[in-house]
């Protein structure tokens, strides 16, 4: 993506360092994050430095690779134990986005192979690049499908944020948006505020600022008044997990935009790469939905008028709060699915076809 003239992924690796564009800070401050090791690495995906599901997939394969690089004895089987460790540590960050499990499998799948530390080391950094540029070709395949959806002059709804920031490059759902802009396509985009993280006025807005499309923020609540008033032509959101029978979980709130969506005869798509398709998920009830802290409800951080970071309590103190991050669309409220092979109906026998090609 473009910012200030020139080109970044959200991560990459050098040497044995991740680099990652900190997301706690943006809008207001564009920071890049450098992580020492696969800790380092673990609790930036936690604590949300690095954070949509492709984005935090190829984060866990760096952390990954810093592990094999990290690793000083010269038994294999201790080689494999300390992997095996890492695994657990970076896997237990966050439950939802599938990414983070399918990317670290295959890179751990790929060092193992090997019998010799020196040759799992090497394969380490080279299959997690691999990965990384992988998974940005995706979401340019995804934007390339996406964008024979949108006709000229469409006002477009999304959630949360799913673009390049979310992703390694490009973005899932906002990449159909990019490739529209960019085949000179006017588009309008409303961007949901996404309480209670305001991934999208935060960083969706953002990112739109960097590439000159026009949008406005408007709060979650307003998103049916403007659907109704047919403000709204079309609706693109991301996902962190579908099951088999095409049920998405995606960022809080997503589900009531769907079914809003549906009401007024809007059509609502869903924009993943197949890594998304959780095979041991027979429907959504077998989705983990990530529970998280309650002070992301109870405060708001912003810059003050001098331009300081602050944090703000807007609750009673007495007051708790429930904070699940996701939720599940079932797939009757779902269009179509984007993917990086085309578009496909939310149902069991499309999805085996599109996995059987993957
Ligand atoms: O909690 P987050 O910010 O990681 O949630 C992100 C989302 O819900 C995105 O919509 C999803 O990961 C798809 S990203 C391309």
């Amino acid at each position: 993506m473009l910012i200030k003239n020139k080109n970044y992924r959200t991560v990459w690796m050098q040497d044995s360092f991740v680099y990652m564009i900190n997301q706690q800070l943006l809008p207001h401050k564009f920071e890049i994050y450098k992580s020492k090791n696969y800790i380092q690495t673990a609790n930036a995906i936690k604590t949300m430095i690095v954070r949509g599901a492709p984005a935090i997939g190829a984060t866990g394969a760096f952390g990954i690779a810093q592990a094999a690089l990290g690793f000083k004895g010269t038994n294999f089987e201790d080689f494999k134990e300390h992997i095996e460790k890492a695994e657990k540590i970076l896997k237990s960050t966050r439950p939802t986005a599938h990414d983070l499990f399918y990317a670290i499998d295959f890179i751990k799948e790929k060092i193992l192979k090997n019998s010799k530390i020196k040759n799992a080391k090497d394969d380490a950094v080279k299959y997690s690049n691999e990965y990384a540029d992988w998974s940005a070709g995706l979401c340019r395949n995804i934007g390339e499908h996406g964008n024979r959806l949108i006709k000229n002059n469409q006002n477009i709804l999304t959630h949360c944020n799913a673009g390049a920031l979310a992703c390694v490059d490009f973005g899932t759902a906002l990449s159909p948006i990019r490739i529209a802009h960019y085949s000179k396509k006017n588009v309008f985009v409303y961007v949901d505020e996404t309480r209670p993280r305001n991934q999208g006025s935060s960083l969706t807005a953002w990112e739109l600022t960097q590439e000159k499309i026009n949008h406005s923020i408007i709060a979650d609540n307003a998103a049916g008044f403007f659907m109704k008033s047919k403000k709204i032509d079309f609706v693109i959101v991301g996902a962190d997990r579908i099951a088999m029978n095409g049920d998405v979980a995606n960022k809080i709130g997503t589900y009531s935009k769907a079914v809003i969506a549906k009401e007024n005869s809007i059509p609502f798509y869903v924009a993943a790469p197949l890594s998304t398709f959780d095979i041991d998920a027979k429907s959504g009830n077998d989705i983990p939905i990530e529970e998280r802290h309650e002070d992301e409800l109870l405060y708001m951080h912003g810059i003050d008028e001098n331009k300081i970071m602050r944090k703000i309590r807007i609750a009673p103190q007495e007051s708790p709060a429930k904070n699940p991050a996701f939720d599940v669309t079932p797939a009757k409220y779902i269009t179509g699915i984007i993917t990086e092979k085309g578009v496909m109906k939310p149902t069991k026998e499309e999805i085996e076809r599109f996995a059987a090609n993957k």
